[in-house]
């Protein structure tokens, strides 16, 4: 394709480090799509035939059914798949087919593709992160009242409802789709028409190609676009962020599951057995979701790497960018449906739950702010206070609800039987009430307006 100067061809190991067939042949619908697009305006613009325009489209049609069929072969010979189609384009239309490049360069196909791809891989992300929500409302609206023990450093805090940690995980899949929606507001522009770096002396018509491509607009400066790829690392980052929440909850889960803390129960669809210890259950797909993070940041720190040192314009180490990206969007989007699976998969164990909740004086709280409500204590005061009765129960060995008033008396002889209203879980996770609280009407409340918002389907 450009070897018009060159006496010999490449050595083996030259075309083992240059091609990457092996990576971007994953973009064939892409490139097929940006060089329809630009077929039919070169035609449209009198820049190539009506008819060999006509010839174009329909050979690159074949070349399309050809790789989705699986006959297309492709060669490593050709080095990517930009040429892979030119070539085969030759062999179906003949010379027709060297007409397409003309006012292109591999350097604005690639990054039209490559935005293409990108695009596509975030609406997939955006819709499993919509899934992954519906599912979580749904077992939050299930779970509404479900006492558990709220922690802070890993120890019993206050009561909270199950249903409201979870909503708490819509929120951030929420923030991540605004990221990934961000991105692609901004990666929506056409750079095709930039050519190999300088625009071109043809006089194309980049608003017609943008349209066909779905992009809002054309670039507006030919360097940049040719040799820009933020919009992969901006996707990647926000893709480390939504791995980063993903795998916090999936710490969570695989706590929760241990006997330990047996908070919840996965069924045997997300576990798997020990080879030796025939009582195991592991959570195994929550570990990988905590684990995959790990090569989701990876390819985000390693674009930026490769991006970093780059001078203007296309340099062939952004050839770079595919590979780890491409891998790493698959895995979130794994981790996403497994995350979905298994929210919808889990049993909390509702009585250990409750259990839980009432131990570890998780109510403390509420007894210190009885006494700033009802006997007008300062806050400071109520929490010693309180922290002198917590002391008398752990020394009888029984919750706070069961420490006898006469005890609590003897520490402040103005609390009345009333106190015992406020020290159940049930009654402390209904007082929280502010908005964003725990309290079950405010959960309730909260899962059925995302429900709403995201839509009954499933
Ligand atoms: N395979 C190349 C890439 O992925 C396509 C662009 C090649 N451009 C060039 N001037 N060699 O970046």
């Amino acid at each position: 394709m450009w070897g018009g100067r060159f006496a010999s061809g490449p050595d083996a190991i030259m075309t083992e480090i240059n091609a990457s067939i092996d990576v971007d042949r994953r973009l064939y619908a892409q490139d097929i799509a940006a060089s329809k697009a630009h077929a039919a305006m070169l035609a449209k613009q009198g820049i190539i035939s009506r008819d060999d325009g006509a010839k174009i489209a329909h050979g690159l049609d074949t070349i399309l059914s050809e790789i989705e069929s699986g006959r297309f072969r492709f060669k490593r010979a050709l080095e990517d798949i930009h040429m892979n189609v030119e070539a085969r384009l030759a062999d179906l239309i003949g010379p027709a087919a060297g007409r397409l490049h003309t006012a292109r360069s591999r350097n604005d196909q690639v990054a039209t593709d490559f935005r293409l791809w990108v695009r596509d891989a975030i609406d997939a992300i955006d819709r499993g992160l919509a899934g992954y929500q519906r599912a979580l409302a749904e077992t939050a609206l299930a779970h509404a009242a479900t006492v558990m023990p709220g922690f802070t450093h890993l120890q019993t805090a206050q009561p909270v409802t199950f249903g409201h940690h979870l909503l708490a995980y819509v929120e951030m899949a929420a923030r991540d789709r605004g990221r990934f929606a961000d991105a692609r507001k901004r990666l929506n522009e056409n750079p095709l028409g930039s050519a190999a770096l300088a625009g071109t002396s043809f006089r194309l018509d980049r608003t017609l190609t943008s349209r066909l491509l779905g992009f809002d607009r054309p670039t507006a400066n030919s360097l940049d676009a040719v040799s820009d790829r933020d919009f992969v690392i901006e996707t990647l980052a926000a893709a480390s962020i939504t791995a980063m929440h993903l795998s916090r909850f999936a710490e969570e889960i695989v706590i929760w599951c241990s006997p330990l803390a047996g908070l919840l129960r996965l069924s045997d669809r997300f576990t798997t057995g020990s080879s030796i210890m025939p009582q195991k259950r592991n959570p195994d797909a929550a570990e990988l979701v905590r684990a995959k993070t790990g090569r989701i940041f990876a390819a985000l720190q390693g674009l930026l790497v490769v991006m970093k040192g780059l001078p203007l314009a296309y340099q062939k180490d952004m050839q770079e960018d595919k590979e780890s990206a491409m891998e790493a969007l698959a895995a979130l989007t794994l981790c996403i449906a497994a995350m979905t699976g298994m929210v919808r998969d889990m049993k909390p164990d509702v009585a250990r739950m409750r259990e839980a909740a009432g131990a570890g004086y998780a109510t403390a709280t509420d007894l210190a702010d009885w006494l700033v409500r009802t006997l007008k204590m300062p806050f400071r005061e109520a929490h010693h206070v309180t922290g002198r009765i917590v002391a008398a129960a752990e020394k009888a060995g029984v919750a706070l609800e069961a420490l006898p008033l006469a005890a609590m008396r003897a520490v402040e002889p103005r609390i009345t039987r009333k106190v015992y209203d406020v020290l159940s879980p049930e009654r402390s996770v209904r007082s929280r009430v502010t908005h964003g609280g725990t309290a079950p009407a405010n959960v309730t409340r909260a899962a059925k307006a995302w429900l709403k918002r995201l839509g009954a389907r499933r």
